[in-house]
């Protein structure tokens, strides 16, 4: 089996662990990241790493250098998926890492390389993503372990339920010399594809804000209530996601997204009484964004005062927009180069580890081409020959970091 073949089939195998028969759902610390880690480790193994799993849930693989005390290279993605997901979000950068230092076929370089698979990136489970790399960059504090998934259960009971201890999770933090951290990811959008392109390097990752936003009323009879005494939560929610788009397409750029609604009493013959919503606003420029986020609070405040609805908000996640280092940007770009590729910039829309390792390390990212522009659903799919161009690129960014740091 070609190396291609053989990192699309691993990431197929690992997408038959998932938390909803017929789907792929896995989110933090599920029970079924036991038989992920599993795989992985073997495969992890087999290329000659030693392999432990921190305090926060994340797979850590270990590939030495010639010395002991060589700085190391961290090659990662993460191991939790939206629900149903596709099969390459995240865990294609962990199973190509794999690949990567399984291609080096047991040659030990002048740094080490640790590929990790990261607990968790896409904030499901507890309404906050980023839980994995904040633990690698020592950002997971005590607030974050004590927040509370829609069953109760708190960051920190999830980590002790999976076998973990959530006290230690200050030990996951990277220390030692790092060179910089580099993540495998499938581009999640149209851009490749329509420029006929197999890889991308990211300058740049898009900032997000995360929020709650509810909407109350009042709950009563739908048969007995005339429509001009209603104080309809659900109604007031469906008038603002309309200004929410509307909105948000007048500014270049500008991408916000209402991709979560709860209404309570949830009952059909019963007007809803209250609404909950997530609101998810991205733009590369933050003050855009924030000024985007206002607005759209202040519309939230106008349609309910007109229908005597109360509106609030939580903000869940402030994520600044990130810059990828430019000395490993322009590795990168040579890599793909030599390796007989375009080498194409471009930014990318999507959250990446890589934006949380960029507070601590130096950062780059190399994107794969996506069949139909397709992600977050089944369909996600990768070329075999484009993991090829991403593992030949990779072996080259190696060995040019070898020249610098050997
Ligand atoms: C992660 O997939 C994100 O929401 O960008
Ligand atoms: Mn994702
Ligand atoms: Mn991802």
């Amino acid at each position: 089996m070609g190396i291609g073949q053989e990192v699309v089939a691993r990431c197929c195998q690992l997408a038959k662990h998932t938390e909803e028969p017929g789907w792929i759902t896995r989110t933090f610390l599920s029970e079924l990241m036991h038989c992920v880690h599993a795989d992985l480790r073997a495969w992890m193994e087999q290329a000659g790493m030693s392999v432990h799993v921190d305090a926060a849930g994340n797979l850590r693989g270990y590939y030495g250098g010639t010395r002991a005390d060589a700085p190391k290279l961290i090659v990662g993605s993460h191991l939790d998926t939206v629900p149903h997901a596709g099969a390459f979000d995240g865990i294609l950068g962990v199973v190509l890492g794999v690949a990567l230092v399984k291609s080096l076929g047991g040659r030990r370089l002048g740094f080490g390389i640790e590929v990790v698979g990261s607990s968790e990136e896409e904030g499901v489970r507890f309404g906050f993503p980023f839980i994995g790399s904040r633990a690698l960059v020592g950002s997971l504090d005590d607030t974050l372990l004590t927040r509370r998934d829609a069953g109760g259960t708190s960051v920190a009971d999830a980590i002790r339920a999976f076998g973990l201890n959530p006290e230690a999770v200050g030990e996951a933090r990277v220390t030692g010399a790092t060179l910089g951290y580099l993540e495998f990811h499938i581009e999640q959008g149209p851009v490749l594809e329509s420029l006929n392109l197999p890889l991308g390097v990211v300058t740049s990752i898009a900032g997000q804000s995360r929020l709650e936003v509810m909407f109350e009323g009042k709950a009563n009879h739908a048969g007995t209530t005339p429509m001009h005494l209603r104080r309809d939560a659900l109604a007031g929610a469906a008038e603002w996601i309309g200004a929410v788009e509307r909105e948000t397409a007048a500014t270049p750029s500008l991408v916000a997204t209402v991709g979560k609604i709860e209404a309570q009493p949830g009952a059909g013959n019963v007007i809803a009484g209250s609404v909950r919503m997530s609101l998810d606003v991205r733009h590369t420029k933050d003050a855009v964004r924030a000024e985007a986020v206002k607005s759209l609070l202040d519309s939230a405040q106008q349609i309910a005062a007109q229908r005597g609805l109360v509106t609030s908000s939580e903000l869940r996640l402030d994520q600044a927009a990130v810059a990828m280092d430019a000395q490993l940007i322009e590795m990168l770009g040579c890599a793909v180069r030599e390796s007989g590729y375009t080498d194409h910039r471009m930014h990318s829309g999507a959250g990446h580890d890589a934006m949380v390792m960029a507070e601590r390390m130096p950062a780059a990212m190399l994107f794969l081409r996506s069949p139909g522009g397709i992600s977050h659903h089944p369909d996600e799919a990768v070329l075999e020959a484009d993991v090829e161009a991403a593992l030949a690129t990779g072996l080259r960014f190696v060995h040019q970091l070898e020249r610098a740091h050997g």
